[in-house]
């Protein structure tokens, strides 16, 4: 198979396929995350630049190590130690970057459109790392990388995405690849929380969580993003907490086996509390763990454009 893609912009670029394909990857190479020496020669000779106009923790040490275990260099650049505080333009900062021929550059920017706009002006392969409140495609691809790994085929199944939906491009992109996959999804925020276009995404909203959580397969909230809240949107912490944070007394309502999400950083006792984000059912640390051997074989596949049997 080869990969016919040189961007990963967003998951509506995908099929159902090709997520499946990625699925498999990711398992391929997280049988090597298990092994003692997690290290394998097949990017050996190529390079990616990691560069992260916005703060991130899971994202870039994730494509980090990923693209270290894979033997490819890789070379880190944020906004405060880049020449964009001198004012330079983000073209001319890429357009630099892709004189030093790297394979790929993986982006994080505030701006929504901002991967697009470097990947049309770019040769080498451009991933979105997430992009304003536009997309966050590695991290829909690595949320339901973790369901498959829980339940196979995730058909049928149903998810609720709770919390701050307007200002996640984590949302956006989930609701968009689980619907792909044959999920029923769920939204349920406060209404202040909810994009005006959420009516024609394809989900069932809701603004009681009481309601929204009954018989679901897994709850994944989301980060209440206060630095993106300019506009007093909610009253107050305490009340968000009470109305729209998940806690054992709505888990009651959901399937016995749910299984508890969070792309991370969570805010402990607003959106989760905190027994449930260290429960049994919690997967967090299963998504950070699965985001590494997911970015791997993203790198493998943007990089080499080349399908795993052809190693
Ligand atoms: N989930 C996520 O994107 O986390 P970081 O901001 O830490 O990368």
């Amino acid at each position: 198979m080869k990969w016919l893609h040189k961007d990963l912009l967003d998951v509506t670029q995908l099929s159902k396929s090709e997520a499946m394909s990625l699925f498999d990857t990711a398992a391929h190479f997280q049988e090597i995350n298990q092994r003692p020496v997690k290290k394998v020669p097949t990017l050996k000779g190529r390079s990616v630049v990691l560069f992260f106009a916005e703060p991130s923790t899971r994202t870039k040490v994730s494509f980090d190590v990923a693209a270290k275990r894979l033997s490819a260099d890789s070379f880190s650049l944020s906004k405060s130690m880049s020449s964009l505080t001198k004012g330079e333009t983000l073209k001319d900062t890429v357009l630099t970057l892709q004189a030093m021929a790297p394979d790929c550059i993986v982006l994080r920017h505030w701006s929504s459109g901002a991967s697009k706009f470097i990947a049309d002006r770019l040769d080498c392969a451009v991933i979105n790392a997430g992009d304003g409140r536009h997309a966050h495609p590695t991290q829909a691809l690595l949320d339901s990388f973790t369901m498959f790994q829980e339940w196979g085929d995730l058909t049928g199944k149903t998810v609720l995405i709770l919390g701050d939906i307007k200002h996640s491009r984590v949302a956006r992109s989930n609701v968009i690849l689980l619907n792909k996959l044959g999920v029923n999804v769920r939204m349920c925020a406060p209404r202040t929380l909810l994009p005006h276009t959420v009516r024609s995404w394809p989900c069932e909203v809701y603004s009681d969580l009481s309601e929204a959580v009954k018989g679901v397969n897994a709850v994944m909230c989301l980060r209440l993003q206060l630095e993106r809240q300019k506009d007093g949107l909610l009253p107050n912490l305490r009340e968000y907490a009470q109305t729209f944070g998940l806690s054992q007394r709505h888990i009651d309502l959901a399937d016995k086996d749910v299984r508890i999400m969070h792309p991370g950083p969570m805010n402990r006792g607003v959106e989760i509390s905190s027994d449930l984000a260290d429960s049994a059912q919690s997967l967090v640390l299963d998504q950070v763990a699965n985001g590494v051997s997911m970015r791997m074989a993203l790198l493998f596949l943007y990089m080499t454009r080349k399908g795993m049997e052809e190693e």
